[in-house]
């Protein structure tokens, strides 16, 4: 069980014994006036309370003891628990501020006011409730509170539960919390505000204590922390992550810590060897945690006698351990998370080590040197529901035993060194990762995955045609077969309605364009590049209107651009080149609303891949390799070269200021370059080399301030080059981009204006904007793609709201029973080039 739910068993333990105490005879009890008067001065202290919490707190609207958030002792009928957290209605909060008549309530035992902006004008802490010395449980957590930590509180010697975790106080922790000598569980994590000790003695007068948290908390000057938690025997759940707690080091003579269950060091950075850490002869632990810690070396023997254990988390430590324990004493292990920490490992032996543990549900190794095979004894672990081996050196066969595998339902294999055939897949599978391996042969006929969610298994060797059983797989949201060998049709997926990613490129496909995603909503990415698709564009392309990514390139597609495309408002990427495209660039380009600036803001944050967290990994990183470099916003494009594309190029593809790249080379466009280019501020790149444009170069050119690549060469143009400091450079870098236009003249070129026959302007400005529609296209990509998931910090919605914490992975499965994944951050990695 790890910290969260640990956190709210031990919560709900301490509750249920509340109400054991109080609700022991449930009697209509009638509430005390001068209680119920203190509770209406309290409310009157809320400002507001727009979902209504207290709604029900009204003078005459039945006994006080039956108002919401209320309990009296059902003997006394005194009021002893006030419990008004709003944690599940966060976005709206109470606000007001703490109102002194609680002090009325003598009785009162509990008191949860969490999650509600009471924290007064003046942000400190009220001081009556210092004498408030009935209570028991006081829970203040996510009160902006600010100012010093208020040793007030240590008049409360009753209390047995005290949350001030995410306030805003600062300073130290103040000893005199040593005084709550009944305290049970203490949480002082995440307050915002450098809080920090440097005397921790104090806590080990706490002899009852059996869950502290104090995350976050600056520690680093205590070098005794194993005695001080030594000194409390009751201690069973210790959270110390990010504390910058300076080293692990010491050693316990005495060994009191016999119920502890979990440790979790995570994020200071100790950096020693591991086997030197004092924790390892505490066999009760069940889950201990030791994400970026950067411990090193060899893992200890003592490891293998840990026989409690269930959850070892040991990522991002840098490569620099080894784990070669026996670990066949390690029955109840569940999980097992060691991503970026090992310098090598064998995973055929990993696995036989691992052999006892019948309960392994998840084992993840990313990027960890390990060699070796799967073995087929992997289907032994019925458990397992997750496996991450991501980039490894695991080689041999996918075992057959996979199929068997009841619980799997995400495997991670890509960038490996697996050969031979894909095997059969379990029906629970719901993500299958396998790109980049040497994975050859057909697919097998039956591909039978009702579950599964993501198919990627680009960068393999595999041939053939797709079976079409692939489409029983109705769930599909990710489907990536790109850079392998198939060939043939795609099957008719119609069912596949839910299908956001479709990755076809690179292989030897024919046919025309697949016709079954025609009513697909949300389709978001299409890339059937480098294939043998043929024929039209079909006219209701327009209809996939949530596509962002489009890539037709390198096909034999012929016909026009469908004027509809326009209805693409998404559109941020859009290449059709080296067809067989005619006809005129449609007009209305301005409708591709994404391509514009005036989309930043609202758009780019929208295209955060909610549910596919844990379906990109570097399956979207080999993506964006292909799909350019650049970074998070700006990869915008339409590249429509090498087709056959008549009229001229459309004035309103200047109001496609956030485009990136535009390449029209190689078609036959002619008439003018549109005058205002220059408003298309975000243009890195622009070919419109190799086409019938004639007329002067616009001298707007010059406000292209960002423009490193330009190609004007193989045109009819004519007039004076437009000069300026960029201009001037980029020619130097590509002294040809002028070339094969007999009528351009002036520095840098060698021609002087004024010995040729054009000199200025030549009067042909009509005509040519009559005839020319828009259309236009490119590439890139931008913004929100979440990517490899170890770079990635996310927001977790805990049992309390907000806690942004750092996970070692997404899929555990006990964080998924309390957790709710939001994702608030998520980018391209700037890899490439
Ligand atoms: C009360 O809070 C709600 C939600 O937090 C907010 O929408 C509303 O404007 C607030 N009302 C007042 C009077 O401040
Ligand atoms: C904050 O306000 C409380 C009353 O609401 C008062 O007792 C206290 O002195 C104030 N503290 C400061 C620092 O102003
Ligand atoms: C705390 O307790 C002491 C001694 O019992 C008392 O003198 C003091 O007033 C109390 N402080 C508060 C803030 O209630
Ligand atoms: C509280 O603790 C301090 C030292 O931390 C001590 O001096 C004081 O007497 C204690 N107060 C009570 C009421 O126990
Ligand atoms: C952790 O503490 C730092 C200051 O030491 C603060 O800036 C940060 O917001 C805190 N993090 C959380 C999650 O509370
Ligand atoms: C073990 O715990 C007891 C009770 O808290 C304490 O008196 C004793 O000093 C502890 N032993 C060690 C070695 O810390
Ligand atoms: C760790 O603490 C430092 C300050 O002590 C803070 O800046 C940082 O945000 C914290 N990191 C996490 C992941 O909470
Ligand atoms: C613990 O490590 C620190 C440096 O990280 C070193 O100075 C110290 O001597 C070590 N102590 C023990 C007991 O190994
Ligand atoms: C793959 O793993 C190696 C270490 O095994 C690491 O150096 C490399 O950065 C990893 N590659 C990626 C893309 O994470
Ligand atoms: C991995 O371990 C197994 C079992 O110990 C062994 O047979 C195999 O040779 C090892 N693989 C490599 C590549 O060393
Ligand atoms: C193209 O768009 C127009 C509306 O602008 C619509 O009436 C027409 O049905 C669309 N054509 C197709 C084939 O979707
Ligand atoms: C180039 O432009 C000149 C003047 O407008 C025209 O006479 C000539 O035919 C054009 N050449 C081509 C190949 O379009």
């Amino acid at each position: 069980m790890d910290g969260t739910s640990a956190k709210v068993v031990l919560f709900i333990g301490a509750s249920f014994s509340f109400f054991l105490i109080t609700h022991a005879q449930q009697q209509a009890t009638r509430c005390r006036p001068q209680e119920r008067d203190a509770l209406l001065s309290f409310k009157q202290g809320i400002t507001n309370d727009s979902v209504g919490l207290l709604s029900s707190w009204r003078r005459g609207h039945g006994d006080c003891c039956s108002w919401a958030g209320i309990t009296c002792s059902s003997k006394t009928g005194h009021v002893v628990k006030l419990d008004v957290n709003s944690f599940l209605t966060d976005d709206s909060p109470m606000v007001g501020q703490i109102s002194p008549s609680l002090l009325s309530l003598n009785y009162l035992q509990y008191l949860d006011l969490s999650s509600n902006l009471l924290a007064g004008p003046n942000g400190s802490v009220p001081e009556f409730l210092g004498s408030m010395n009935s209570l028991i449980h006081l829970d203040l957590s996510y009160i902006p509170f600010s100012g010093t930590l208020p040793p007030l509180l240590s008049n409360l010697t009753n209390l047995e539960y005290l949350d001030l975790s995410f306030t805003s106080f600062s300073g130290t922790l103040p000893p005199q919390l040593g005084n709550l000598s009944n305290l049970r569980y203490l949480d002082v994590s995440e307050m915002q505000n450098a809080v920090y000790s440097t005397d921790l003695s104090w806590l080990s007068r706490l002899h009852l204590l059996e869950y502290i948290d104090m995350s976050n908390t600056t520690l680093s000057k205590i070098t005794n922390l194993p005695a001080v938690l030594n000194k409390i025997p009751t201690l069973k759940h210790v959270l110390l992550l990010n504390c910058s707690i300076p080293s692990a080091n010491q050693s316990i003579t005495h060994l009191n810590l016999t119920q502890l269950e979990e440790l979790d060091l995570s994020l200071n950075y100790f950096g020693h060897p591991i086997s030197s850490c004092w924790f390892w002869k505490v066999t009760s632990i069940k889950s201990l945690r030791l994400d970026e810690t950067y411990l090193h070396g060899p893992f200890p023997d003592e490891l293998g006698e840990m026989v409690s254990l269930q959850h070892l988390d040991f990522c991002f430590n840098g490569n620099a351990a080894t784990m070669t324990v026996d670990l066949n004493n390690l029955c109840d292990l569940e999980s097992i998370y060691l991503d970026k920490s090992l310098s090598s490992g064998n995973i055929t032996d990993l696995m036989d080590k691992l052999q006892c543990s019948s309960k392994l549900y998840s084992l993840s190794s990313i990027s960890n040197n390990m060699i070796g095979m799967l073995p087929s004894s992997i289907e032994h672990f019925t458990s397992l529901n997750h496996i991450d081996l991501t980039n490894n050196s695991v080689s041999g066969v996918m075992p057959r035993g996979f199929q068997n595998m009841a619980n799997l339902e995400y495997l991670h294999l890509s960038s490996n060194r697996l050969s031979g055939q894909m095997p059969l897949l379990p029906t629970s599978l719901k993500i299958l990762h396998a790109q980049m391996n040497f994975l050859s042969g057909h697919l097998p006929l039956e591909f039978r995955a009702p579950n599964l969610e993501n198919l990627i298994i680009s960068s393999n060797y595999i041939t053939g045609q797709v079976p079409g059983s692939i489409c029983e797989s109705e769930n599909m949201k990710h489907l990536d077969l790109s850079n392998n060998l198939f060939e043939g049709e795609v099957p008719h997926c119609r069912r596949m309605r839910n299908l956001r990613f479709l990755l076809l490129s690179n292989n030897s496909f024919s046919g025309k364009f697949p016709q079954w995603i025609q009513s697909f909503s949300s389709l978001v990415f299409l890339d059937l590049s480098w294939n043998m698709f043929y024929g039209s564009l079909p006219r209701w392309i327009g209809d996939l209107v949530t596509l962002r990514i489009l890539h037709l390139g390198h096909n034999m597609f012929n016909g026009d651009i469908p004027v509809n495309i326009t209805h693409l408002t998404q559109l941020q990427y859009l290449n059709l080149a080296d067809n067989n495209i005619s006809g005129l660039i449609p007009l209305s380009l301005s409708h591709f609303n994404e391509m514009t600036l005036k989309a930043v803001g609202d758009s780019i944050s929208t295209l955060a891949f909610d549910e596919s967290f844990d379906t990109f990994s570097l399956g979207m990183k080999h993506q964006i390799l292909k799909y350019g470099s650049h970074g998070v916003v700006d990869m915008v494009g339409i590249d429509l070269s090498l087709n056959r594309i008549t009229g001229g190029i459309p004035e309103e593809i200047t109001s496609l200021d956030r485009l990136s790249n535009l390449n029209l080379s190689w078609n036959r466009l002619s008439g003018k370059i549109p005058e205002n280019i220059g408003s298309m501020k975000s243009i890195e790149s622009l070919d419109l080399s190799r086409n019938y444009l004639c007329g002067e170069v616009p001298s707007s050119l010059t406000d292209l301030t960002y423009l490193s690549y330009l190609d004007l060469s193989y045109n009819n143009l004519t007039g004076k080059v437009p000069s300026g400091r960029q201009l001037d450079t980029l020619y130097l870098e590509n002294p040809s981009m002028y070339n094969g236009n007999i009528g351009l003249c002036g520095p840098p070129l060698q021609r002087n204006c004024s010995s040729n026959g054009y000199a200025q302007g030549h009067g042909d400005h009509k005509g040519q904007e009559k005839d020319s529609n828009s259309m236009f296209f490119y590439y890139g990509l931008a913004s929100g793609f979440v990517v490899g998931y170890w770079v990635v910090f996310c927001a977790l919605l805990f049992y309390k709201s907000w806690r942004v914490t750092y996970f070692c992975l997404v899929d555990k499965v006990y964080d998924k029973l309390y957790v709710y994944v939001v994702i608030t951050w998520t980018r391209w990695m700037n890899t490439t080039n």
